[in-house]
This record gives structure tokens, C-alpha cells and sequence, in this order.
């Protein structure tokens, strides 16, 4: 139905009678990234299974092919022919991450202490996003470290080398921040230590341990020695929470649904939106629980209920950052007033996430006025449709097409193949749990 007019840049979504059936979340891109970065990092060969194909996780794979890395990646799975951190190569061009954020930022945190130059570069989203979050600790460390005003934004130069050990108090709770400081810190002399504000997702240090690296956490400090060498591992992936949630949140507002998400990755880190669900009075039911590479995943059936406002705060926020576009949705069904705030870090995501949350679903006919740390959403009856933008950001994309499901007219959506970023069978999935009649 809609590939074609994918291709033409617009994909038009109707309303839905209901979804029903089940479908399997596809990997988490967090930790897809991390697993061939370290298996790239790592001494020997190591097998990813349910990697997560998306532009994205692809990116990180170009990158690390450019430094002289063989990597064979044929669907969700992938073969990383590690040959140590002293393998990779000078690149001869310049890293190009695509709209890859945590691709760029975590590659920082590499280079900084490979004896080597190297550029990293990307879209026109990741040329406005802040790199001086990474570059002001890695340049204390001793990287030299350049780019636009100062080393802040893209192209970024890097030339690494020697570098030293720090402890860093981040102003922001980060996994990009802090996965970046720690890769550098296995490169430097001494103890490296990140301590943030609140405790960011922790994929980086789980990771870290399975590839035989020694991290010792305490409270919201993580640290480790440099000089320790990554063992080659095998990676099985689950499923990204920050995908399930876009189906989490339709099967909770589109009308007489009952959906279930299989092998969905529920780390503490990352479940803010199960909390929040919860909270709300959704219908919610995890079963078979089970730990995969030190990751807690399960199976989320998920039912349409009658929910009620909340407020989202505090340490919950980094819990659920990459939610909140489809929790503001979740919202304008809750009854009354929900309010999030301590979420500025939204301004500096792939788009500014405030405006465009608000502007989108304004025009839908929602109410939400966005404040300078989140917004706040009144309860809204009907939502209308209209011809929208995903503005190059999957996740608002991906908002927008789960709202189309309850507008009274259909929603045009343009601009949808930013959504292959982190869920390429996106479309492919609505379509298989949508009753049209
Ligand atoms: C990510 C960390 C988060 C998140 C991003 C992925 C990661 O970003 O929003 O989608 O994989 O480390 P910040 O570190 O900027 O909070």
C-alpha cells in the first residue's frame, strides 16, 4: 500500500478500528551501536545476533569499516573481526554518522586516544546538536579536539593520542556523555571516573563487563582503568523499549485493542515509559521475564483502558528522554492535565523535541503549551487530521503515524523514511496489528 508513496515522500495514515496480534520489537539500537563498537575495539571475532539494521547502527558499522575493521553484516546479524583498539586504523576519509548522535559522541570518546587524525561529520541535524558535552571532558583528558565555535559543533577534527585519566561530574545525566569519557578512560593512564546527575541508561557498563572489562560502579559514578583490553564476545540484542513504546502507547489509546510486544528490552534505565504507563491506569501486563547478556527483557501485552494525567519529573526523565514525543500523545487521551518537566534535553535531540511535539500535535487540534523544561497537556477529545512533517526525526515521524490511527480524518505524514533511522519495519508492523473494519 504505502511503500510507493513512501517513496514519494508521504505516507497517509486512517484512523484504526483497533489493533490486534502480536509482533517482535526489533533490537535496541543503544545497544546495537555498543556491540560493534566494542567488538571493533575487542581482540577477535564476535557475533551479534538481532542487530538492529537501522540508518543509524549502519553508520557506526561505515565508521569503523573506514578505520580497517571487517564487519559482515547481513540483516539482524553481524560478524565484527576485532583486531584490538591498536588495530583501527587512521581513516582516510572522513566519518560520516549520518543522523547518528550516539554514533558520533561515542566515537569521540574512541578516538580521543588513538594516535591518530580523524574527522567525524554528519546531516544537517547533527551539524546543530552540542559535541562540546564530549569534547570539554575529552580535551581535560588531553585530546586535541577542534571544530565549529570552538570544538562544539560538527565537522569535529580529532587528532588522539596520550591522554590521562579524569574524574568528571557531568552537568547532564548522559549515556553519551558518560560512554564516551569511559571509552576514553580505558585508552588513558590512571582511573577514569564519570559521576552524573542522575543515573543515565547504563548499556555502556553492562556491555563493558560481558567484554571482560573490569567497571566498578558506586551510586552515580562509574569508573575504569585504562589499559584494560575488550575480549571478543557474542552479542544477543533485545528489542528496543524506546520502539515498543510507539505500540505500547497505540494499543493503550486506539480503541478496543489488545497487542503484544515480544522480546522487549525492560533495563531499569530505560522503563521509564512501563512507570509511566502504570501511573496513567493503562493495562499493562509483562510476562516472561528473563536476563539476556545482563539485560532484563519481556514480553508486554498491552490493552486500551481509561488513563488519567500525571506529572514526569526528576530522575524518571532520562529513564523515558526518547519517549516523551509519544508520551505527550499517551497524554492527550489521559484524563485532565499531564506535566513533564526537567526535560530540556529534549531542545538538543535530533530536533528541537519541545517545538516540534507541540507544534505537531497543536495542529492536530491537541493542547499542550510547551514550557522551557518540558510542556504541559491537557486531555483532549478528538484529534483531527492534517498533513505534517516528521521534520527528519524517526521519533517524531513515528508519533505522528500512531496518532494518525485515532484521527478523525487521515493524517498525512511527510517525510517517513526518517523512521528507518531506528525502526525500519515500522510501516510493515502497523500495518500487521491495524483492523481497518
Ligand atoms: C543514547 C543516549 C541518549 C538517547 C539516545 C541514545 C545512547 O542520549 O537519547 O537516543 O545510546 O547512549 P543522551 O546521552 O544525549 O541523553
Amino acid at each position: 500500500m504505502t511503500s510507493k508513496e513512501r517513496q514519494n515522500n508521504m505516507e497517509t495514515i486512517m484512523r484504526a478500528k483497533s489493533l490486534q496480534g502480536s509482533i517482535t520489537i526489533p533490537g535496541d539500537k543503544s545497544i546495537s551501536h555498543r556491540a560493534v563498537m566494542f567488538g571493533a575495539m575487542a581482540n577477535g571475532t564476535s557475533k551479534i545476533s538481532n542487530f538492529l539494521p537501522g540508518d543509524d547502527c549502519l553508520s557506526t558499522i561505515s565508521c569503523f569499516t573506514k578505520m580497517g575493521v571487517q564487519i559482515e553484516q547481513v540483516g539482524t546479524s553481524v560478524i565484527v573481526h576485532g583486531r584490538g583498539i591498536d588495530g583501527l586504523q587512521e581513516p582516510s576519509e572522513l566519518l560520516d554518522v549520518g543522523n547518528s548522535g550516539t554514533t558520533f559522541r561515542l566515537m569521540m570518546g574512541v578516538l580521543a586516544g588513538r594516535p591518530f587524525h580523524s574527522v567525524l561529520a554528519g546531516d544537517n541535524s547533527i551539524a546543530k546538536r552540542p559535541m562540546n558535552r564530549v569534547s570539554i571532558p575529552l580535551l581535560e583528558m588531553g585530546a586535541k579536539i577542534d571544530g565549529r565555535e570552538n570544538g562544539t559543533y560538527a565537522p569535529i577534527t580529532i587528532r588522539g593520542g596520550q591522554i590521562k585519566g579524569i574524574h568528571y561530574s557531568s552537568p547532564v545525566a548522559s549515556a553519551q556523555v558518560k560512554s564516551a569519557i569511559l571509552l576514553a578512560g580505558l585508552q588513558a593512564s590512571g582511573t577514569t571516573s564519570v559521576t552524573e546527575t542522575h543515573r543515565s541508561r547504563n548499556h555502556t557498563e553492562n556491555m563493558l563487563e560481558s567484554f571482560g572489562v573490569n567497571v566498578v560502579r558506586d551510586g552515580l559514578t562509574v569508573s575504569v582503568e585504562g589499559g584494560q583490553r575488550l575480549l571478543a564476545t557474542d552479542v544477543e540484542v533485545p528489542g528496543d523499549i524506546s520502539s515498543a513504546a510507539f505500540f505500547l502507547v497505540a494499543g493503550a489509546i486506539v480503541p478496543e485493542s489488545t497487542i503484544t510486544l515480544l522480546n522487549v528490552g525492560i533495563n531499569h534505565t530505560r522503563s521509564g515509559i512501563i512507570d509511566v504507563l502504570e501511573q496513567m491506569g493503562a493495562d499493562l501486563t509483562i510476562k516472561n521475564r528473563r536476563v539476556i547478556n545482563q539485560e532484563k527483557v519481556a514480553d508486554l501485552t498491552i490493552k486500551t483502558s481509561d488513563l488519567s494525567g500525571i506529572t514526569i519529573e526528576g530522575e524518571m526523565i532520562p529513564r523515558l528522554i526518547d519517549e516523551i514525543p509519544v508520551i505527550a500523545l499517551l497524554a492527550t487521551k489521559a484524563k485532565g492535565k499531564t506535566v513533564i518537566r526537567n526535560a530540556e534535553e529534549l531542545k538538543v535531540k535530533e530536533t528541537n523535541r519541545i517545538d516540534a511535539v507541540v507544534h505537531a500535535l497543536n495542529q492536530l487540534g491537541a493542547n499542550i503549551v510547551g514550557t522551557e523544561d518540558g510542556m504541559v497537556i491537557e486531555e483532549t477529545e478528538r484529534l483531527t487530521g492534517s498533513t505534517l512533517s516528521s521534520l527528519g526525526d524517526h521519533r517524531i515521524g513515528m508519533m505522528l503515524a500512531v496518532a494518525g490511527c485515532i484521527t478523525e480524518s487521515e493524517l498525512k505524514l511527510e517525510n517517513p523514511e526518517a523512521i528507518k533511522v531506528s525502526y525500519p519495519g515500522f510501516f510493515e508492523h502497523m500495518k500487521q496489528l491495524r483492523v481497518n473494519s
